[in-house]
């Protein structure tokens, strides 16, 4: 582990209230009852989470035990308990008025749209899950689905979770390589794709990277592939694996029961990046995680039955998961899928989708905010956004100038910002502001929601003093946690439970990021302490990209860096030194960037490519990061060097 040091962060002193009106109806309208609430919580924990457990979730049986926490870190929530997650986001919402209640709008690219009440969106769940059966997927089967942003992803998704085949949701645009190893780390038994989808005003095609990813029998074990028709692309089809989604789903019946789940049963495998190694599969099951992003959803958007919530997040990213699909069904909440993203075309994309469908939550990344903000305030100036109640961020710090802008420029000075952390292993937000209660500070993710057992620790997990630096952690496990690595329990283990014990012998959950927290408690969370990039919010493993980097012939060793980037956050730095006879051009940095363009996805490709005769490393042959990362940055390489085994290389690297 590195060591945390803090960045000096442009301070923007002012403290923003919750404002009146929203705290007088909010469902924790005051630091007085998120206190009350805490305490509640600490007194009982288990007690409390059984309770609303029983109230937030429909059961078929109940369960007898809240957490058995008897093996850490494998953790057991709502034992005994039978649920189904697609039952709570549809069926139970079927009974009253809600039923005809709009649950997704989708906006595609072009400006085509769809509405679907709950009763709408359950007959298409039915029809899709029942299409999943007739091709003799079942419960426990791996789903695996490559999909771009159109309703059948949330349909697929739900239909899952329906009839217990667990789904592994691989983004769109992650390579067919990206694909392959997923599907066979998981042992896919089906892929849904599609056709293709629209980006930037243009059909981009999809299923010829499922073709590949299954070329050559690669992929053993996936015996179907189901293909939606969205753009219409001449499609190429093999004979008994591929089926179009519309002839095979819509003859099927609407009326499919849900399967009751174990509460501990798979729900779904999400791959991300970690500092080491391939990506790895972190494992969801299915009433913990519901309770999580039913509850969090409810929390932190202050939930009101009126609201029109929009992520713009990717399904195929936790966010998406979290709080496109589940969070505001499961609450029976209306949610906005849009296919497409702000583009040279369309610069007020986003703003249009707000004033057309009357969004009231908007959730979008920092990243995003940085882009409006370099393109002016001429743009969402020009659109009616009043119905806009609360804002929130998430995927990386929040740098105060975006905050404020986002707050005056997009809410108007109306709406709280609340800038939420966590990460696809919590399976919901973590630490955030709660929009009715909780004084905000830009840059400031502020307090960890009721519950949640936060700490920031040093290495012998003791709790560090106020704006020290140290790691953010958490002491005490909570419903929405991951339960392990597809495949690696042990890697589970060491990757998030080794690395800091507390004074009373258990394991702490090391989250991987570096945080601060002042005098009133608030946290400031300051990136990754590992080798994780965070681009544009989208976490890369160094690791990964060295490798593919080095699957290139004309590569011998690569070492992989991220580096401050005004837009992205981070950016990419790859420093490479080339197999003997080979020498660096452009035209080889191009050649490399696109490379790994194809081992992983165009958002892993390097933004620059440093050909050396060496890297710089310990005597023990450990490349020293550190050196690099500052390199990268064009800063002064401070600290220790001694350990560097040649110093000249230093030099050679410094240009
Ligand atoms: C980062 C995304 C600062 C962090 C939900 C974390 C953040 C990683 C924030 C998880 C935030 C997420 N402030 N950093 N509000 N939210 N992060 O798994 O480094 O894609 O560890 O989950 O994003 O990324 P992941």
């Amino acid at each position: 582990m590195s060591q945390v040091t803090i960045e000096s962060v442009l301070q923007e002193e002012r403290v923003f209230e919750p404002p009146a009106e929203l705290a007088a109806g909010a469902r924790i309208g005051s630091m007085a009852a998120y206190r009350e609430l805490v305490e509640r919580i600490e007194a009982d924990p288990d007690a409390f989470w059984g309770e609303q457990a029983r109230e937030q979730l429909h059961w078929f049986e109940p369960f007898h035990t809240v957490l058995d926490w008897s093996n850490p870190p494998f953790a057991r929530w709502f034992e005994g308990g039978t649920t189904n997650l697609a039952y709570n986001c549809l069926d139970r919402h079927l009974d009253g008025p809600r039923a005809e209640k709009t649950a997704l709008i989708w906006e595609g690219e072009p400006g085509d749209s769809r509405h679907f009440t709950y009763r709408d969106l359950h007959g298409e769940v039915c029809r899709a899950a029942n299409a999943l059966k007739a091709l003799g997927i079942g419960k426990g089967d791996l789903v695996a689905l490559y999909m771009p942003m159109v309703p059948e992803a949330a349909i697929a998704m739900l239909a899952c979770a329906r009839i217990g085949a667990p789904h592994s949701v691989v983004f769109g645009g992650f390579s067919a390589e990206a694909l392959r190893d997923r599907l066979i780390d998981g042992g896919v038994k089906a892929v849904i794709t599609a056709d293709g989808g629209f980006r930037k005003d243009k059909p981009v095609a999809l299923k010829p990277a499922v073709d590949r990813a299954l070329a050559d029998g690669a992929c053993p074990t996936v015996e179907h592939v189901l293909v939606v028709r969205r753009t219409e692309q001449p499609t190429a089809m093999e004979p008994g694996r591929d089926r179009w989604w519309h002839e095979l789903v819509e003859v099927q019946s609407a009326d499919c029961p849900a399967e009751p789940m174990a509460s501990e049963d798979r729900l779904f495998v999400l791959y991300t990046s970690g500092s080491t190694g391939k990506p790895k599969g972190v494992v969801h099951t299915t009433a913990g995680y519901n309770l999580w992003a039913h509850l969090t959803f409810q929390w932190i958007f202050d939930l009101r039955d009126d609201d029109v919530h929009w992520c713009t997040a990717d399904v195929g990213w936790i966010t998406g998961h979290s709080y496109i699909v589940y969070g505001p069904l499961s609450n029976g909440a209306t949610t906005v899928m849009y296919e497409g993203a702000p583009r040279p075309s369309k610069p007020g994309a986003f703003w249009e989708v707000i004033e057309k469908h009357k969004v009231t939550l908007f959730y979008t990344a920092p990243t995003a905010i940085r882009a409006f903000m370099k393109s002016g305030r001429e743009v969402p100036d020009h659109y009616d956004m009043s119905t806009l109640r609360i804002l929130g961020t998430v995927g990386e710090p929040i740098n105060p100038e975006a905050w404020m802008w986002y707050r005056e420029v997009i809410g108007h000075g109306r709406c709280p910002i609340i800038d939420t952390w966590w990460q696809t292993e919590t399976g919901g937000v973590m630490i955030s502001p709660l929009p009715g209660a909780t004084p905000t500070k830009p840059g400031s993710a502020t307090l960890p929601l009721p519950g949640i057992a936060a700490d920031v620790v040093d290495n012998e997990g003791h709790s560090v003093g106020v704006d020290e630096g140290g790691y953010l952690a958490v002491r005490r496990p909570w419903p929405g946690m991951m339960r392990t690595v597809h495949g690696d329990p042990e890697r589970f283990r060491r990757s998030y439970w080794e690395h800091i014990t507390g004074d009373d012998g258990r394991p702490l959950y090391f989250a991987g990021d570096g945080a601060r927290r002042d005098a009133d408690g608030y946290y400031w969370v300051m990136g990754r302490v590992d080798d994780v990039i965070s681009v544009s919010g989208h976490r890369l493993g160094s690791m990964e990209i060295e490798s593919a980097l080095v699957s290139h012939p004309a590569v011998a060793e690569a070492a992989v860096v991220g580096r401050p980037d005004d837009l992205k956050g981070e950016g990419i730095v790859a420093f490479v030194t080339l197999q003997a006879g080979v020498d660096g051009s452009e035209a080889l940095g191009v050649e490399l960037r696109r490379h790994v363009g194809t081992e992983i996805g165009p958002i892993a490709r390097p933004d620059e490519i440093r050909f050396s005769d060496a890297l710089p490393k310990t005597r023990s042959g450990k490349i020293m990061r550190r050196i690099l990362r500052a390199l990268a940055a064009g800063e002064e390489v401070s600290g220790d060097t001694s350990t560097l085994e040649d110093r000249s290389v230093l030099d050679a690297l410094r240009v």
